[in-house]
């Protein structure tokens, strides 16, 4: 059976990592989550004092340090996922805080983190077999992969997902908080220099605001087996 890489690109919060590790899963593929490797790198500099409250970056410091950070991804069979390691240590449940995601875009923008992880991440989509999700990937990390998605949806249907996502985990952040998140990051993440997030030309375009996981995870299989049987 022939094995593909899939790239999926989007917006924060635009459901991006369920389908991707739904296909994944589906297709017996490895999943990376490259939003968790940039979180990785933030939470770091957040522990190293190199951002301070207000999010200014002391770059200089951040590039001396970068070699020390060392990520890595580990099957947790308890939850079914890849998960990251920053230097050895499962860190998935710490990426994942109101504090990582407001910084984290100012940490992806600088090119030298980029240019770390985006070598790390085409190693890994090397053998093929892969879904790879962020906001680069089928432009600038597997811009050969032979099927690319671009997922969107509407402000609202992304604040409302992410709010109740944070409060199953009961984590203390209300919905204005989310939305003016999610806002700055968008654009930050779309207008930055270096490589921000756009739509490749070929990919398949998911406007997910109406449409149920079910609905978007048949599609996208659909478009999965075009491609395998073409
Ligand atoms: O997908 P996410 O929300 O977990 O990603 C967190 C941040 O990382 C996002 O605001 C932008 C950045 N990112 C990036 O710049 N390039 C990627 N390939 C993935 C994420």
């Amino acid at each position: 059976m022939k094995r593909i890489s899939i790239a999926i690109d989007g917006l924060s919060a635009s459901g991006k990592s369920t389908l991707a590790h739904g296909l994944a899963k589906a297709l017996n593929y490895l999943y990376i989550d490259t939003g968790a490797m940039y979180r990785a790198v933030t939470l770091f500099a957040i522990r190293e004092k190199l951002v301070d409250r207000e999010g200014n970056l002391d770059e200089e410091a951040m590039m001396e340090a970068l070699p020390q950070v060392y990520l890595t991804f580990r099957f947790n069979p308890g939850s079914g996922r890849s998960e990251i390691c920053l230097n050895g240590r499962n860190v998935e449940k710490e990426i994942r805080s109101h504090e990582v995601s407001r910084h984290v875009s100012v940490i992806a923008k600088m090119p030298a983190v980029r240019e770390k992880l985006v070598r790390a991440q085409r190693r890994m989509g090397e053998m093929k077999g892969v879904v790879m999700d962020g906001r680069d990937i089928g432009t600038v990390v597997l811009p050969d992969a032979e099927l690319k998605f671009f997922m969107t949806a509407s402000m609202e249907a992304r604040g409302k997902r992410r709010f109740l996502e944070m409060q199953r985990k009961g984590r203390a952040v209300t919905l204005d908080e989310i939305v003016e998140n999610l806002g700055s990051r968008d654009l930050i993440d779309s207008t930055r220099d270096h490589s921000p997030l756009t739509q490749a030309e070929d990919a398949i375009v998911i406007d997910n605001s109406d449409l149920s996981i079910e609905e978007q995870f048949d599609h996208m299989m659909a478009c999965v087996k075009q491609v395998l049987e073409g």
